[in-house]
């Protein structure tokens, strides 16, 4: 081998080197960016016990539905706020009680969720772990109350402010009744009907017949809120129509004027 096939020899050499030790540096960067999580644990690790879980299924089944309703809900007060947003509606203090409402329904719904992951569900351990299941089913709302307002939407039957503000308290008499009967579930067993009774047998042995913590939480937070709105909507409602009944056809526009100052005054 002459001088100049060895050098030759020579560069190819280091530059193989050179490339093969990037190679490995960037493999183990690669490695150590990769996420080490598994879903299962390694030989020898212990999952926590599952003993502490202790609420019920239908108590965890109730408060599912009650997430997906707080979602109708807040679905159905963005759709009346869009509705007031319209250039022909053109009422933007309803539209912004709506708006305002509808983003109110999402943390209750958020609220719920965040109390069922506190009590050990929604998790893997969970025999039903599939978090994507929590929206999916049929609308629990069966007092239709939500397809009522989509339809008188889309027939441009609402009227005005006072018929979204009744129609608003009509859905919120339904979400009441929904609060109510979680905790009539999470209260008692023995009130259940046959087709609320779900598999309590496996569990029943280390399972309190009332959930004190859930129901507490259900009456002094969820449904104090709720009774409240209600109240809201009913006093508006009053209010508005005794405007009606004064001042016509302008007692929208009146009110309207009036929630936006109130609203903003509010958030400023
Ligand atoms: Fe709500």
């Amino acid at each position: 081998m002459d001088y100049s096939a060895m050098k030759t020899y020579a560069v190819v050499l280091s530059l193989f080197v050179v490339v093969s030790a990037v190679n490995e540096k960037e493999q183990q960067f690669s490695n150590h960016l990769k996420c080490n999580l598994e879903s299962k644990p390694s030989e020898g690790e212990i999952l926590p016990t599952t003993d502490w879980i202790d609420i019920k299924d239908e108590c965890v089944n109730l408060a599912r539905k009650q997430i997906r309703m707080e979602f109708e809900a807040a679905l159905a007060y963005f759709q009346l706020g869009a509705y007031f947003s319209q250039y022909d509606t053109n009422r933007p203090g309803f539209a912004k009680f709506f708006f305002d409402a509808s983003t109110e329904e999402r943390s209750h719904a958020i609220k719920v969720f965040d109390y069922l992951l506190m009590r050990g569900q929604l998790t893997t351990y969970h025999p039903d772990p599939q978090l994507h299941t929590l929206l999916m089913g049929t609308s629990t709302n069966k007092s239709t109350e939500l397809s009522k307002l989509s339809e008188a939407l889309k027939k441009k039957e609402v009227k005005g402010g006072l018929d979204a503000l009744n129609m608003a308290l009509k859905y919120e008499v339904a979400v009441t009744r929904s609060i109510k009967r979680m905790i009539k579930a999470c209260e008692n067993e023995e009130v259940l009907s046959e087709s609320d009774k779900l598999s309590l047998e496996k569990d029943e042995a280390r399972v309190a017949p009332n959930d004190y913590h859930m129901v507490d939480w259900l009456i002094t937070d969820l449904l104090d809120e709720q009774l409240r709105g209600q109240r809201e909507l009913a006093g508006r409602i009053s209010t508005l129509y005794k405007m009606k009944e004064g001042y016509g056809v302008i007692a929208d526009f009146l009110y309207d004027k009036k929630l936006l100052e109130e609203l903003n005054s509010k958030a400023a």
